[in-house]
């Protein structure tokens, strides 16, 4: 077989990648490791920024975004039994969009299968070969036969856990990364939101987050502790914990119910440089993950999709090679700020098993000046809402 762009990983970066080179005439084959319905199922954080509502729309595929999204033209923060609003709308004009991840993901398969793109499920044994020569290849197994896609270039949307970066020797690649003392303990219930933008919550019993997907579909997270289960937390025991850790005027009005997905994610920062070697590039969590207080996960996947996007058109319409040159360098510019805005979101909200009492009055300095400060958060804003690409 033989296309132009391998792209490994059928997520929502591989997926939005493939769409808009297919807009633009480039062919691409997706390949992916689990099925399209265990894609499905995974559940990630649902705040778009800006930038990656436009880059859907674009690729043709914000139909029912622009339908069934929500805008939300600012957020809450809380502390202790205080909160203060910031206005992303007043502070930089522009609001972020609710739409989970999922559903991006499925209007992405969708899109995909209209205009009959390849896509392989359950591929085992991906090897991507002489990525730093003329002619890369990539083989893998599928139903017990061995395939091999010749390419021009390989997009490696695979995730942390993925092949793409590890294809990258060694000596080439250099890893940062920060693990955090604690974890997310997240539920998923058909209830009404308790309240109509979210609220980030740092509390004396650790963080907690109130968001949403619609209005009837909540999405609540508590800080935990990173040796906790999901079965350790029955649905009572969260909603009492959570209500501990909220304003009391919001805590007296949320409405409980069954979870219907129950889950822990570890917190982590990690950035690997360069994010290009030869003809592969990295895109997304393959390259870089943040905490995911502010929601920047997929946001950042969507700038890299941004460039890489850009520089395969330029290179294979105007035969200039200027914007793949110049990826690695422009996506890690922004990667880079987004990790800052995620880690500095994380530390003001968090409770650290070893806080001083000095660290305590640091957090406290930190959330009162940007409550009292303009300045300080509209600088929270913009980031919030998405630094321009
Ligand atoms: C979510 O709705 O899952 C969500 C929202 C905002 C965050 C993280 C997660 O910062």
């Amino acid at each position: 077989m033989k296309t132009s762009v391998v792209i490994i990983g059928g997520g929502p970066s591989g997926l939005l990648l493939g769409q808009l080179l297919h807009l633009k005439g480039i062919d691409a084959i997706v390949l992916e490791r689990k099925t399209r319905e265990y894609v499905l199922t995974r559940i990630r954080a649902g705040i778009l920024e800006t930038g990656l509502v436009n880059l859907l729309r674009e690729a043709g595929v914000a139909d029912r975004l622009d339908r069934e999204g929500f805008a939300h033209a600012g957020t809450i923060i809380a502390h202790d039994d205080s909160e203060f609003h910031i206005s992303f709308r007043d502070l930089t004009g522009t609001d972020v969009m609710v739409y989970g991840q999922t559903e991006v993901t499925r209007d992405l398969y969708d899109a995909r299968d209209a205009v009959g793109a390849q896509t392989f499920f359950n591929v085992e044994d991906v090897v991507i070969n002489e990525a730093d020569g003329d002619a890369p290849y990539v083989t893998f197994e599928v139903d017990g036969v061995s395939q091999r896609i010749d390419c021009d270039f390989i997009a490696g949307c695979d995730g942390f856990h993925g092949v793409s970066r590890q294809t990258i020797p060694l000596d080439v690649r250099k890893e940062y990364e920060k693990v955090y003392p604690f974890g997310w303990l997240g539920i998923l219930s058909e209830t009404p939101p308790v309240n109509e933008e979210l609220i980030y919550s740092n509390s004396k019993r650790g963080f907690a987050l109130c968001s949403m997907r619609n209005q009837n579909l909540s999405r609540y997270y508590i800080q935990c502790s990173l040796s906790d289960s999901p079965d350790d937390w029955t649905d009572d025991a969260f909603w009492k914990e959570l209500r501990r850790r909220i304003p009391k005027h919001v805590a007296d009005k949320l409405v409980t119910g069954p979870s219907i997905e129950k889950s822990i994610a570890p917190l982590r920062s990690f950035v690997t440089e360069p994010m290009r070697w030869g003809r592969l590039f990295l895109c997304g969590d393959a390259a870089h993950i943040v905490p995911p207080t502010g929601a920047k996960g997929l946001n950042t996947a969507a700038s890299d999709v941004h460039y890489l996007y850009r520089a395969l058109t330029q290179f294979y319409h105007d035969n200039d090679s200027i914007g793949i040159d110049t990826y690695s360098q422009r996506a890690l510019a922004r990667v880079w700020k987004a990790e800052r805005f995620s880690w500095a979101t994380t530390n003001m909200l968090h409770r650290y098993p070893d806080q001083s009492e000095f660290d305590l009055k640091m957090q406290r300095a930190d959330i009162d000046f940007l409550r009292t400060n303009k300045a300080a958060q509209k600088a929270f804003a913009e980031n919030y809402v998405g630094l321009p690409y």
